[in-house]
């Protein structure tokens, strides 16, 4: 049994808007998942509804086995933190983090074993006395985590904890998240539309969009076998093509896309014919190789030379735009900005889809879209 169960869930607000639309989702005990997807699709509204804010309108919601819809949030053992802190600020830390065993009548000598723990556990030790306006945000957000984490709920939600944080402090968080999520087991539901944050913190990501889930799974296979053009865009970095499928062959098929045809590993059942997107990795396009399975060759209109790797794009003979990386610049091949060059693309990298009317969307009246971030 999942120790969440999102079963068939919907949310409708005044009739009219849909905010989260047939969820049916399951986290196991211990987990981290992310809900992870634009702003406005609906992952706050899931995570109100897991912590009792908001009303299920349709579907079940269960916790260990138990059905939750009509339980009051303070009966649902669960740690919240919110992106703006929350943090009450005219309480000291220690009466910030009691405020949840307050509620539960946890006083006196056991009340102070677990405010010491929670403090210790993010990192605090010592700033029980401070006031919140005498704290940085980063350590606001670990005050409020520890609140969350001191009345040992059975679930923690965190809704975009790391927002309001400057870069720096985001990915050292977020390390400290995950640490204190993994020592102490404890199921958690993360809500993020940052996709490295959602892939670097998570065991499992959940992907949304307008209401819907799209498609679940750890973070790499999600980024690896993307279910839609729209995840394949929105976790990391692609070139998307739209194309056909011409023919199929066994174990390859033909794609084709504006004038350039390419070999590709057989995904699905689709018949020649079908409109398809195609979504190619940066670092698939394999400069400085000798065999070609998928060559593309192309005038490179822009580069960048970082340290760790060489970003750009061409635009092949036919017109086409792709994104190039080649890792490591300093010991590999790179082709020169304005020069003509040559990539080869393996069938395994070009994966591709049925083409629905969302997809339709995304490529609006353009056959290429450049998917940077
Ligand atoms: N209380 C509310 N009343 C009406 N519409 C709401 C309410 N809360 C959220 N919505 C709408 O529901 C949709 C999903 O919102 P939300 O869950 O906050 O998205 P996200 O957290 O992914 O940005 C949006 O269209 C939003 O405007
Ligand atoms: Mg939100």
């Amino acid at each position: 049994m999942a120790m969440i169960e999102l079963e068939s869930v919907t949310k409708k607000f005044g009739g009219t808007v849909t905010a989260v639309d047939n969820l049916n989702l399951e986290i196991n005990e211990g987990e981290l998942v992310s809900l992870l997807g634009p702003s406005g699709c609906g992952k706050t509204t899931t995570l109100r509804m897991l912590a009792g804010f908001e009303k299920v309108t349709a579907g079940t919601i269960r916790i260990n086995g138990q059905v939750m819809n009509d339980l009051p949030p303070q009966k649902r053992n669960i740690g919240i933190v919110f992106q703006d802190y929350a943090v009450f600020p005219t309480m000291s830390v220690n009466e910030n983090v009691a405020y949840g065993l307050k509620l539960r009548n946890v006083t006196g000598a056991e009340q102070k074993k677990r405010i010491a723990e929670s403090l210790e556990l993010v990192g605090l030790t010592g700033f029980g006395q401070r006031m919140p306006g005498q704290l940085s945000g980063g350590q606001l957000q670990r005050v409020a985590l520890a609140r969350a984490l001191v009345i040992r709920p059975q679930v923690l939600l965190l809704d975009e904890p790391l927002s309001n944080l400057d870069a720096a402090l985001r990915v050292s968080i977020r390390k400290q998240i995950r640490k204190i999520q993994q020592e102490l087991k404890i199921t958690t539901v993360f809500v993020t539309h940052d996709q490295e944050e959602a892939m670097s913190i998570s065991d499992r990501v959940a992907v949304m969009k307008t209401a819907k889930l799209v498609q679940h799974g750890p973070p790499v296979s999600i980024y690896d076998d993307p279910a839609t053009a729209f995840v394949a865009g929105f976790i990391g970095k692609t070139t998307l093509l739209r194309g056909k499928l011409e023919s199929g062959n066994g174990d390859l098929v033909k794609l084709s896309a504006g004038g350039l045809s390419l070999n590709a590993r057989k995904r699905g059942e689709l018949s020649p014919g079908a409109e398809v997107w195609i979504s190619i990795r940066p670092q698939d396009l394999q400069y400085g190789v000798s065999f070609k399975d998928n060559p593309v060759t192309g005038k490179v209109d822009y580069l960048e030379l970082l340290g760790s790797l060489a970003r750009g794009e061409i635009i092949d003979n036919n017109g086409l735009g792709l994104m190039f990386e080649v890792a490591n610049p300093a010991r590999s091949p790179v082709p020169e900005l304005s020069s003509q060059a040559s990539f080869n693309i393996s069938p395994d990298a070009v994966v591709y889809g049925q083409l629905d009317a969302a997809d339709s969307e995304i490529f609006k009246d353009e056959d290429v879209v450049l998917a940077r971030e």
